[in-house]
């Protein structure tokens, strides 16, 4: 008894005065990353002073709000804080609530470690934006960042330092509902939005009180779930593992990302979150990421119906010694790493690395010193600002990808002099499905609908909107058509709104078998475009469906995703030509769910289909012994990077610096091509332009893609107006996992596009010699 009173003694005078030289550590802290000499001694004190329950504590996370997941325990919170057992929470938002929780940790526990309270804030809190593949059709990274800092400030105000995004996971395949969440199928788009949303979240520093942590998910090769049925395994090779579906994770952690998600899924037959490969040896040890991983939701404890642990302790002793540092809500950490380190199946010495990790972030979040959110903040919510930015991002997330002409113009932009609009569909008065899944806070009755904006415009050009919904997401009635018939019947132009539920088709656990529109939706299209009105079509969907008969038979056709709060607005202003539209594809669009997976850099296959006429059987050898489908064609409906604007654009010859470069100047990053074109807007609108670069290699020890993404860049120009565009082709752009997995640049034939996407646009060839 004597004994305990003194070493306590001594632990609060010890704490006290470490205490001191936290508060200069942290001053320190904003101009540095989570790893510094003084920050770990200061762990290395603080590690001292920690039980091993107070350590194990600090690496377990519960959600005490709404359920991202199956149930788990029901637990007191308030107990396990006060004895220094829990390290973060989830699912707990707001000033009063989450002050209230912290005040039980820096009050009542022994060591008075703060905790972390984490969301996830996908793609704003309260002022929601479009979904993260809309952020991934501006192309434009900055916007990304503009919207991930309003995200943190928002949700910072109400107690939130941790966000689960970005989802940086490649998605090829349609099916899978959570390609809405990421950007797409490409890794260069996906690095470089990797890095916008880090930027964004973390801000300049991870200790002001406005950044939130940021979290890249999941690790890996979760979007590559076979045939695209979430949770389902992934079988990477290890080539493609690095070439295609790491680089984004590389992008977030080199960006600064504190802390990392592992995956559900098996990859190559090992669980995700049991896997030393690309939690330790390949995060930790190639890369050199100081944060701390967390586990998906209860995946430490799925770890035994993927069958590598037949007990609870198994689970957690595989998971904390592949590198999960934090047990999100199965509890397996907290009821068996004691005992697993005491019977010496785990070091200490894991656990202390694993509570360093999380220290590290909980400095940089400066909470040792303002673990509560000020009552007095102003709280920036939905502010003026913040949704003036959420307008301009739907906007520009907006890819046209059909326009024909009916007597001789381009059916959009809308005229302002057309005096009767039919609405119709079940997505153009939906304020909940604009805000997509992963809504944050936000609520419906901030969005404004298409609905709202189509109608308030109207009434201020003396015109009239006829709204019907027609028909419901789902279902077989078509008890609603005939009113929508009618309103088409007396309108000069139709809008038609469809697409898939945002909250039970897309998302996560919501994979699709079927990339057609639900429900009756087909066919209610189909009787609305047999009136013959002009039909303009604007899809609401989390993936790109596949539609060929619209595509052939709608005059116009908008993929507007899930816009965010701003939905009507930005889409009115953009049907009617205020803007114009600047959105491209972050994603292949299918013709038929045959096709899937889908994306534009497959490796070459020996037997191209080349010049193939694909719109029938095969006639012949010729044509039947290549790659392609007997039924169907291989070319997606629109391709990858496609998107069009009310104005043209006109890509001129590329040049190319020198014919041809040496390969070892190339691997000593020593130098670099230069490729150019002119791009001249030769319409009669001023328009951006999203000018893509791409290369294609042969002659190399590896079977490379034919086209992949190396570049990209946002242009603005007038009528008339030209600019050169440059990019410089080195070692960054050339380098990939040869024969031998060594990353490097070798001999080849290079070829070069300059171009709108990823199909058309001018090449050029330059050589690397021996
Ligand atoms: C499960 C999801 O897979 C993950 O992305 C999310 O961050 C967690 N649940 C927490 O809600």
């Amino acid at each position: 008894m004597r004994q305990k009173t003194c070493g306590e003694f001594w632990m609060r005078k010890t704490f006290g005065v470490l205490s001191l030289v936290l508060l200069f550590v942290s001053s320190l802290f904003a101009a540095e990353g989570l790893e510094r000499p003084d920050v770990e001694r200061w762990v290395d004190a603080l590690l001292k002073q920690m039980t091993l329950e107070e350590k194990v504590g600090q690496l377990v996370q519960y959600s005490a709000g709404n359920a991202t997941g199956p149930a788990s325990e029901h637990l007191s919170f308030q107990e396990l804080i006060a004895k220094g057992q829990l390290g973060s929470l989830l699912n707990v938002t707001g000033a009063t609530e989450t002050n209230a929780l912290q005040r039980i940790a820096m009050e009542q526990s022994r060591l008075k470690i703060p905790l972390l309270f984490g969301l996830d804030v996908i793609h704003g809190y309260k002022t929601i934006f479009p979904v993260p593949l809309g952020m991934a059709s501006t192309w434009d990274p900055q916007l990304v960042e503009q919207a991930s800092r309003i995200a943190a400030q928002e949700a910072s105000a109400d107690g939130i330092r941790w966000t689960f995004s970005p989802m940086v996971d490649i998605a090829r395949d349609a099916r899978w509902g959570r390609i809405v969440e990421g950007a797409g199928e490409d890794p260069y788009l996906g690095q470089i939005m990797a890095a916008a949303y880090v930027h964004g979240y973390q801000g300049s520093s991870l200790s002001n009180h406005d950044s939130l942590a940021a979290c890249a998910k999941h690790l890996a090769g979760y979007g590559a779930a076979e045939g695209g049925r979430d949770y389902n395994a992934a079988d990477i090779s290890e080539r493609t593992l690095r070439q295609i579906y790491l680089p984004p994770f590389r992008s977030a952690v080199d960006s600064g990302a504190a802390t990392v998600m592992s995956a559900f899924n098996p990859l190559n037959s090992v669980p995700a979150s049991a896997n030393p490969m690309t939690l330790s040896e390949i995060l930790r040890h190639e890369w050199g990421f100081p944060g701390f991983v967390v586990s998906d939701w209860n995946a430490v404890a799925e770890l035994i119906p993927q069958g590598v642990a037949n007990d609870p302790a198994t689970a957690a002793q595989k998971a904390i010694l592949a590198g999960v540092d934090m047990d999100m809500e199965s509890g397996l950490y907290r009821r068996s790493l004691v005992e697993l380190v005491r019977s010496g199946s785990v070091p200490e010495s894991v656990v202390d690395e694993a509570v360093r990790r999380v220290l590290r972030v909980k400095f940089a979040l400066d909470l040792f010193d303002h673990p509560y959110v000020p009552a007095a903040t102003p709280a920036p919510m939905l502010d003026a600002t913040h949704v003036e930015l959420a307008r301009k991002v739907a906007e520009q997330s907006l890819v046209l990808l059909r326009n024909e002409e009916l007597h001789g113009a381009p059916l959009l932009p809308i005229s302002s002099n057309l005096r009767t609009i039919a609405l119709l569909g079940p997505f153009a008065d939906s304020a909940s499905d604009m805000l997509g899944s992963w809504p944050g806070k936000g609520d419906a009755a901030t969005v404004v609908t298409l609905k709202s904006a189509l109608m308030q415009r109207m009434q201020k050009t003396g015109g009239q909107l006829l709204y019907a919904k027609g028909t419901d997401i789902d279902g077989t009635s078509d008890r609603g058509f005939q009113e929508s018939v009618i309103a088409a019947q007396q309108s000069d132009l139709v809008v038609i709104a469809l697409g898939e539920s945002a909250a039970s088709m897309t998302g996560e656990a919501a994979s699709r078998a079927y990339l057609d529109l639900p429900g009756n939706q087909q066919k209610f299209l189909e009787t609305i475009v047999a009136i013959g009105k002009p039909v303009v079509l604007v899809l609401f969907t989390g993936r790109p469906l596949a539609l060929p008969w619209a595509a052939a038979h709608v005059s116009a056709i908008v993929e507007a995703w899930y816009p965010g709060i701003q939905a009507g607005p930005a889409l009115a202003r953009t049907l009617f030509g205020d803007v114009n539209f600047t959105g491209k594809l972050p994603v292949s669009v299918p013709r038929s769910v045959g096709q899937e997976p889908l994306y534009y850099n497959p490796p070459k296959p020996g037997r191209p289909a080349g010049n193939t006429d694909l719109s029938h059987p095969p006639r012949g050898e010729a044509e039947k012994y290549v790659s392609r489908y007997i039924d169907e064609q291989n070319s997606p409906l629109f391709p990858f990077g496609y998107g069009l604007s009310y104005t043209h654009f006109a890509y001129s010859a590329i040049k190319v610096s020198t014919a041809s470069i040496n390969v070892r100047t190339m691997n000593d990053k020593s130098d670099a091509i230069a490729v150019s074109a002119t791009v001249t807007n030769n319409g009669a609108r001023t328009g951006q332009e999203v000018v893509e670069l791409y290369l294609g290699q042969r002659g190399t020890s590896v079977n490379l893609p034919m086209k992949e993404l190396k570049g990209f860049k946002l242009l603005s120009l007038a009528p008339g107006q030209s600019q050169r565009v440059e990019f410089k082709v080195g070692y960054e752009e050339l380098a990939f996992w040869n024969i031998e997995m060594r990353y490097l640049v070798e001999p080849a034939q290079v070829t070069v596009w300059i171009a709108p996407d990823s199909v058309e646009g001018p090449s050029a060839q330059f050589t690397i010699t021996k």
